[in-house]
Parts: structure tokens; C-alpha cells; sequence
């Protein structure tokens, strides 16, 4: 099934996070933008990569920045041009739906670095386009801010394509956000353990392919079959995850200078992210995570993550 078809069926229930896991990744994510691109360098041109439904075009807009998002699901894009009619950033908590505390506590915290720009009052409606990541219908030099997160750049076969097309539309000096699935995680662990476990942990891999996932050299990048949809009837797509040192040497093969580096989902990956995609979580998960999270977001280092969020810079000017 082609990568625009998959996302088109999760449309209408895109924005309705029930799980931990995405539920802290969008968390944690936000308020990475918010604070590190948003609050420091105030972009007025944002291109969203892979917008989806617009959760990180709706961040910048509601400052004031003149957004385009773009993506090649057509059914996502047209959700996210009823969403910017209509969008109110009280009232829509934030971005999505409040089913866990976290998710409360951050969306007070977003809202409070956002209320410093002046939140809300100079909201300009985004616009959305169908267009695909390898060939952006932009001219050079473009915009001030690119932003590809939400694991856009893991969906996309010929990633290389799509970095030299937002290195080609970013000005000098702009900066690019960028949010990928990693490679280096806990989750590999619990994959061989699933694997002697013959699958009680749902992962479903073979031991042989656990083990080669660790053993492929180290800054290689590897592709794994991800389960989308609900796990009656899940969908399996490729998705590719990235290290850090190899996306560093891919920056430096264009112009761009990667400022800052975070993970997302290290500590909390103690518990194996197939129970973390649980909708609606029992008690004792919902908990177990909390102690994980608060320790995850106290720790000042990047720790190897399930996911890598590069900020980088173009060079120039
Ligand atoms: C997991 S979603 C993330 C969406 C959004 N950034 C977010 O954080 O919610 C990944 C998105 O990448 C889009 N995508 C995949 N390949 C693409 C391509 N070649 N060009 C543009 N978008 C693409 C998919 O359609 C999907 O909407």
C-alpha cells in the first residue's frame, strides 16, 4: 500500500491521541518548538514537511508566522484546511485532545511561551497543499523556518531527495527542525526479548532480524515493518529509522549546521513502546509512565531515544 493511502485511512482519527506513546512524543516535540524555535528565533515564513493535519503548522501560525504546510495524503490536507477555519488555540487545548495529565501540564507550559509572542491575537489561517517532500513547488531560498517532524522523513524512501529539496528552500541563516525515528533505543532490546519470548510482547520480529538490527554497522540506518492501524487489523508499512551520526554527516553534505540535539522516548522506553501504543492504558501503565517521564524530562542529556529532534541552521549569508 503506497505511504499516502496508509495515512489517508488513519484521517478521521488522526488527532484523537489515546496513547502514550504519541501523546508524549507530540508533548514533548511542542514544546521543543515552542521554546528552542519559536521563542528564540520567531520565524515569519514556516514550511511544515509533512504537515499531516498541522499540528506543528497550527504552533507557528497561532504566533503570527505566515505557514505552509505541505503533504502528499490528500485526505490529511483537507482535515487541516477545516482545522484552519475554524482553529482557536484555548479551545482546542492546545493541539490535541487531553486524555492524560502530561498532556495538560505541557499544554500550559506551550501556552505560556506561545502567550510571550502573543499568542492567538495574531493567528494567520495556514495553508495547506498537497505536494511531495522530494519535489517542493517553492522557489529557492523561501522561507525562514522548515519544520519535518512527526517522523515524516522515515516514510520517505529516497529521504536524500527530500533534504536537499528543504536545504534548497530554506534562506541562509534560516533553521530547519527535523524529528525522525531512531535507530539507537531500548526498543531493540525488547525485540530480541520478544523474540525468545516467541512474540508475548507483541513485537512480532524473528530473532535472526532482531539480532541484525544490532549488528548492522552503527551508524547505518535500518528499515523495520511498523504496524499502523488497530492491532486487529493492522496495516504494516516500512518505516525507517535513523542514527545521529549519519544524519549529521547528511547535514554536513548540504548547508546546514545541526545546533541542538534532543531525544524523546529514552527512559520511557524501559516499557516496551508495543504497550505504550495502547489506546486507553490501564492504571498501572498510566503510572509506571508518569515516574518514567518525569525522570525522562529531568535528565539534562540526550540519552539514546526512539526518536532524534535535530535543530539545525542553514549556512550562509
Ligand atoms: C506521522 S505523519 C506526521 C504528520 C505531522 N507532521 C505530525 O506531526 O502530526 C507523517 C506524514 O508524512 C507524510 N509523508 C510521507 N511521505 C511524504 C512525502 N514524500 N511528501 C510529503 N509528505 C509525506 C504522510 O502523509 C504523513 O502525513
Amino acid at each position: 500500500m503506497e505511504v499516502a493511502e496508509i495515512f489517508n485511512k488513519m484521517a478521521n482519527e488522526y488527532d484523537d491521541i489515546h496513547d502514550l506513546w504519541y501523546a508524549w512524543l507530540f508533548s514533548r516535540l511542542h514544546f521543543i518548538i515552542a521554546r528552542e524555535v519559536i521563542c528564540r528565533y520567531n520565524p515569519q515564513t514556516v514550511l511544515d514537511v509533512g504537515c499531516g493535519t498541522g499540528f506543528q503548522s497550527f504552533l507557528h501560525s497561532a504566533v503570527g508566522a505566515r505557514v505552509v504546510g505541505v503533504d502528499i495524503a490528500e485526505d490529511l490536507i483537507e482535515i487541516a484546511k477545516k482545522k484552519s477555519s475554524s482553529f482557536n488555540l484555548n479551545k482546542e487545548k492546545v493541539l490535541f485532545p487531553v486524555y492524560f495529565d502530561f498532556v495538560d501540564k505541557y499544554n500550559r507550559l506551550i501556552f505560556s511561551l506561545l502567550r510571550e509572542r502573543n499568542v492567538g491575537e495574531k493567528y494567520i489561517p495556514p495553508s495547506f497543499q498537497v505536494a511531495d517532500a522530494r519535489s517542493l513547488p517553492f522557489p529557492n531560498e523561501s522561507f525562514d523556518h522548515v519544520n519535518c517532524a512527526g517522523s515524516t522523513l522515515s516514510f520517505i524512501d529516497d529521504h536524500h531527495l527530500a533534504l536537499s529539496e528543504i536545504e534548497r528552500v530554506l534562506r541562509p541563516s534560516g533553521t530547519f527542525l527535523l524529528e525522525v525515528e531512531s535507530r539507537w533505543n531500548i526498543d531493540l532490546l525488547w525485540t530480541v526479548i520478544d523474540a525468545v519470548l516467541r512474540n508475548r510482547l507483541g513485537y512480532g520480529t524473528s530473532l535472526r532480524e532482531a539480532m541484525s538490527a544490532i549488528f548492522m554497522p552503527p551508524t547505518e540506518y535500518i528499515s523495520v515493518d511498523y504496524p499502523f492501524g488497530n492491532p486487529e487489523n493492522p496495516i504494516n508499512m516500512k518505516i525507517k529509522l535513523f542514527t545521529v551520526k549519519g544524519l549529521k554527516r547528511e547535514f554536513s553534505e548540504f548547508r546546514l549546521k545541526v545546533l541542538k540535539k534532543w531525544t524523546i522516548h529514552s527512559i520511557t522506553n524501559l516499557i516496551p513502546s508495543t504497550y505504550l501504543d495502547m489506546t486507553n492504558p490501564p492504571t498501572w501503565l498510566r503510572n509506571l509512565f508518569s515516574f518514567l517521564a518525569k525522570i525522562e524530562e529531568r535528565i539534562p542529556i540526550s540519552l539514546p531515544g526512539c526518536s532524534i529532534v535535530f535543530l539545525a541552521q542553514k549556512k550562509g549569508e
